[in-house]
């Protein structure tokens, strides 16, 4: 018996879905432990294209239990049509197949419009970037004890005092910001209406997974954003407001940190990030643009660009480090395809001292510029290798490199969209 976490660990987009999607076909349950429908996930099955931001993968697929964890902050309301799509697809959940925590916070209409009202509101430099979903302001109610959570929903006289508790807080920010005060009833009535669609999958998730755990279940714990977004160890404050390390997997639905057996790290062979923040290895100029579109980097939730640069081998080895990461999942490496020298960053400058980590302070990380060591790429295209014969040596060396430069192995590495395209050096469930 085996579990698995799989985190991102740069700054999220490092192509998850795909390497999931691989994982769950060996895993009987697939729990979704931390962020909300800020995320975006594409599954390719069969020609199928699937396109989820609350699910867990594991949906798509018969026969698996899928779980949203106490972590998670759920909009019920996106929750009942990302299913009602899905189900036009031909896909069937039920609460058999899908389960979601009693004790996750529920994300209002009120926090979508804190969210994007700061935005608009924040000024020059300070702009975080958010995808505009609520998911800030309904963690900062889930610890400022005022979140409604779903099992509220089940009881009207606890839904009306959980959401005038809200409304104090929130009708007094929102004068702040010149919003009009929340409509309390129809809060309450459009909660009450959606309540049934919601509890039919409401569960005790930690005592279900206890269970299976029991049962020699195996699970796969699905991450999403990535560790540079991390509340605690990303760029604060250009983050997302959940803890996306491994740690998470066991707070996120309530089991033991030793239940957990292997940590995959998904890491794309260059970087990447949508919204603002620190990026040492950034690319403006035409390499940047050319990474971008061979990669077609642009966001799915929100469809904006992502900024492209250099593989950045410093902040990798760090994220690796706080998520424990056992293997890598390494993507993306046709990307890189036909590049005369590639540039990996070993490190950074900063007022004159070489750092082998970046640092904590906002203003050191905007000043750090990075060290680079450079290796020859080539021409021949690695799109859709399936063994380390079919790539090149440079390849093959600017993999090697990265391992010994993250200090961390290779578990998979994928060579194109396609699932069955994938080298398979350690299989996490079996190692
Ligand atoms: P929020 O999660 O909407 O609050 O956004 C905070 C930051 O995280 C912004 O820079 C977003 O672009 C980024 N972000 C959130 N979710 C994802 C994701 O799934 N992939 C990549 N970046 C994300």
């Amino acid at each position: 018996m085996a579990n698995v976490v799989v985190v991102g660990a740069q700054w999220g987009d490092e192509g998850k879905g795909k390497i999931v999607d691989w994982l769950s076909e060996r895993a009987d349950v697939i729990a979704r432990f931390q962020g909300g429908h800020n995320a975006g996930h594409t599954l390719v099955i069969d020609g199928q294209v699937y396109k989820l931001n609350a699910l867990p993968s594991g949906v798509v697929r018969g026969g698996k239990l899928s779980v949203i964890g106490n972590g998670v902050v759920l909009d019920p309301w996106h929750l009942v049509s990302e299913i009602a799509k899905i189900r036009e697809q031909g896909v069937e959940i039920s609460p058999e197949t899908l389960m979601v925590a009693e004790n996750t916070p529920l994300i209002l209409p009120l926090h979508g419009e804190l969210d994007r009202a700061r935005e608009e509101a924040a000024a020059k430099g300070t702009k975080i970037g958010t995808t505009g979903r609520g998911i800030g302001p309904c963690y900062e109610d889930k610890v400022g004890r005022r979140a409604i959570r779903v099992a509220d929903l089940a009881d009207r006289a606890t839904l009306e005092a959980r959401v005038d508790r809200a409304l104090t807080h929130h009708n007094a920010l929102r004068a702040g910001l010149g919003l009009e005060p929340v409509d309390r009833d129809g809060l309450i009535a459009k909660l009450e209406e959606i309540a049934p669609e919601i509890l039919q999958y409401a569960a005790p998730v930690w005592k279900v997974l206890t269970e299976k755990r029991k049962a020699g279940k195996r699970i796969l714990f699905e991450g999403a954003q990535g560790s540079l977004l991390d509340i605690d160890f990303g760029t604060y404050p250009f983050v997302t407001s959940s803890n996306v390390i491994a740690g998470q997997a066991a707070t996120g639905v309530g089991i033991g940190p030793g239940s957990i057996d292997f940590v995959l790290g998904i890491v794309k062979a260059y970087t990447t990030r949508v919204g603002e923040g620190p990026f040492p290895t950034e690319l403006t100029d035409e390499t940047g643009e050319r990474l971008g579109e061979r990669g077609r980097e642009f966001g799915v939730v929100t469809g904006r660009k992502r900024r492209c640069g250099w593989f950045d081998a410093a902040l990798v080895r760090q994220t690796c480090a706080v998520s424990g990461v056992n293997g890598i999942a390494l993507t993306k490496l046709d990307v890189l395809d036909g590049f005369d020298t590639l540039k990996i960053c070993v490190g950074y400058e900063l007022d004159g001292e070489r750092l082998d980590y970046l640092p904590t302070a906002s203003d050191q990380q905007a000043r750090c510029t990075p060290v680079y060591e450079e290796m020859p790429g080539w021409s021949e295209s690695t799109e859709g290798a399936r063994s380390w014969a079919d790539l090149p040596a440079n390849a093959i060396k600017y993999v090697r490199h990265i391992e010994e430069l993250i200090d961390c192995p290779v578990a998979l590495l994928s060579t194109s969209p396609e699932r069955e395209d994938t080298i398979l050096v350690t299989d996490p469930f079996e190692d």
